[in-house]
């Protein structure tokens, strides 16, 4: 039995050693020349720019077996998680598992198994593929009437803030992404505009000194979503401070109901007036920027920050991953099984502060625990796929996010644990 793993970024990495410690045979296409995905600064598939700081502290984010090194800061550079990666594919010797340069362009079934083509032309057959090609590449750009005579750019291709400097900038959305951007653009641009949609809570990146998001991780009972959200809300609205505040929108969900955004800079500009807040964009009309509510701006770059695209451009048929049209994302179980039994896997493929890369890695190790388990222990992989069966028939849970992907960190990591040792 041969398996392919798509993408050698932190999800991708997680999936050859699971699956090459399972003893099974694997081996990985990366497109890019080096491991690290979004890591792996100016590549194509990396939306990271130069300013990027992780946004979870280092003790929650490494692999739970690699800390990152104790002198480095708790929210490390992109610069060092690049480094990161590359140590951590030596270490574990995943190097020479993975072709660089040659991604899939093609993936097809071909009787039980699956058929890759590689961008250099070559077929090679799989019995099964671990797909972990990443969800942040493909920009999405919401669709605005009108032409614009200035610079639009999304923020995929934004790297450095030279581009800002002393021009009247625009920048569309408030993920963090959006913040990251707005804190680079004020100490360059002639002014800022900040044009923000839904609400959304913030958290400190300290508390006391410390990480805000340690503690967390150090819970010894797993309380309920509602709960943690209910004791904990009013913490972060107390240090960071209530968005409404600042003007912002009130979030309408609960903490942990999505990534929160976790930048105390943006707060602090726009509390001292160095950026400007408007509606979303309605139209475009030469220089000019018009709004929901009718204001006009005048400005000269406009930079969306309105998030990406879920799309697996190698498969022609998404339906063997159970794609759902409405969300823009496949409905797999536990976010990596489809439910038709077809020898495809999907790594990587979620949302969630806290997940980090432990839980990547759980996710590879549980994919690794169910291939050997189908011959090892076929009663419990057979359980097992009556779960993924179950959960698939079932009507959508609510409350997962844009794409359907959000997951409740603490509770996903438990589940995949328990899930492991009942394979194993
Ligand atoms: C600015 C920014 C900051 C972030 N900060 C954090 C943070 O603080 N904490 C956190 O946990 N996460 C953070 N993230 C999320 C980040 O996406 C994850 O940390 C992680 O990179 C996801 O890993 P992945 O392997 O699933 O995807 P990616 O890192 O996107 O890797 C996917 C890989 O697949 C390859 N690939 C794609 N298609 C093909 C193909 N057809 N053939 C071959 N190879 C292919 C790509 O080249 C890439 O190397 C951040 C993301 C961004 C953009
Ligand atoms: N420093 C870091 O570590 C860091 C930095 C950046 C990103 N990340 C991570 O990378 C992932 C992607 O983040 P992201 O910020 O790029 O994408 P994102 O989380 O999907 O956020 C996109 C934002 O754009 C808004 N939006 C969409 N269309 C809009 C429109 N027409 N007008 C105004 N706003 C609009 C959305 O608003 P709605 O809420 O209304 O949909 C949302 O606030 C996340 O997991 C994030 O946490 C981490």
């Amino acid at each position: 039995m041969k398996y392919l793993v798509i993408g050698a970024g932190p999800a991708g990495l997680a999936a050859i050693r699971s699956l090459r410690d399972a003893g099974l045979d694997v081996e990985a296409a990366e497109r890019n020349s080096d491991v690290g995905g979004q890591w792996l600064y100016g590549a194509q598939s990396s939306a990271v720019y130069a300013s990027t700081h992780l946004i979870s502290s280092k003790s929650t984010t490494a692999y739970a077996d690699f800390p990152m090194p104790e002198e480095w800061p708790a929210y490390p550079s992109r610069i060092q998680i690049e480094q990161y990666f590359k140590d951590f594919a030596k270490r574990f010797d995943l190097y020479s598992k993975i072709r660089f340069n040659d991604g899939v362009s093609k993936l097809v079934r071909n009787g039980g198994r699956w058929r890759a083509t590689f961008d250099k032309g070559e077929t090679r057959d799989y019995d099964g593929v671990v797909i972990a090609n990443g969800h942040l590449s493909d920009p999405l750009i919401p669709e605005i009437p009108g032409a614009f005579s200035g610079t639009v750019l999304h923020a995929k291709e934004y790297k450095s803030p030279e581009i800002f400097e002393g021009k009247r900038v625009l920048i569309c959305g408030m993920g963090n992404t959006g913040c990251d951007i707005v804190v680079d653009a004020i100490h360059r641009a002639k002014s800022v505009l900040w044009s923000v949609r839904g609400g959304n809570h913030f958290v400190p990146k300290f508390v006391g000194g410390k990480p805000a998001d340690e503690g967390n991780h150090r819970a010894k009972i797993v309380l309920p979503k509602w709960l943690r959200s209910r004791l904990h809300e009013p913490f972060a609205r107390l240090l960071a401070g209530p968005p409404e505040r600042f003007g912002l929108p009130k979030p309408e969900h609960r903490l942990y109901d999505r990534t929160p955004i976790v930048n105390s800079l943006v707060l602090l500009h726009l509390g001292q007036g160095d950026v400007s807040l408007r509606k979303p964009l309605k139209a475009f009309n030469g220089n000019s920027v018009i709004f929901e509510d009718g204001k006009r701006d005048d400005v000269d770059i406009v930079v969306f920050a309105t998030g990406y695209r879920i799309t697996f451009p190698f498969l022609k048929d998404l339906s063997p991953l159970n794609w759902q049209q409405q969300s823009g994302a496949p409905r797999l179980y536990m976010n990596v099984f489809p439910p038709e039994d077809n020898g495809l896997f999907v790594a990587g493929l979620l949302e969630g502060a806290g997940v980090g890369w432990p839980g990547r890695a759980l996710q590879t190790d549980l994919v690794a625990a169910y291939l050997k388990a189908k011959t090892a222990k076929p009663a419990a992989a057979q359980a097992f796929r009556g779960e993924i069966e179950r959960y698939c028939a079932a009507p959508a849970d609510k409350d997962r996010g844009g794409h359907g992907i959000f997951v409740d960190f603490l509770q996903y990591k438990r589940d995949l644990k328990r899930a492991i040792v009942r394979l194993s």
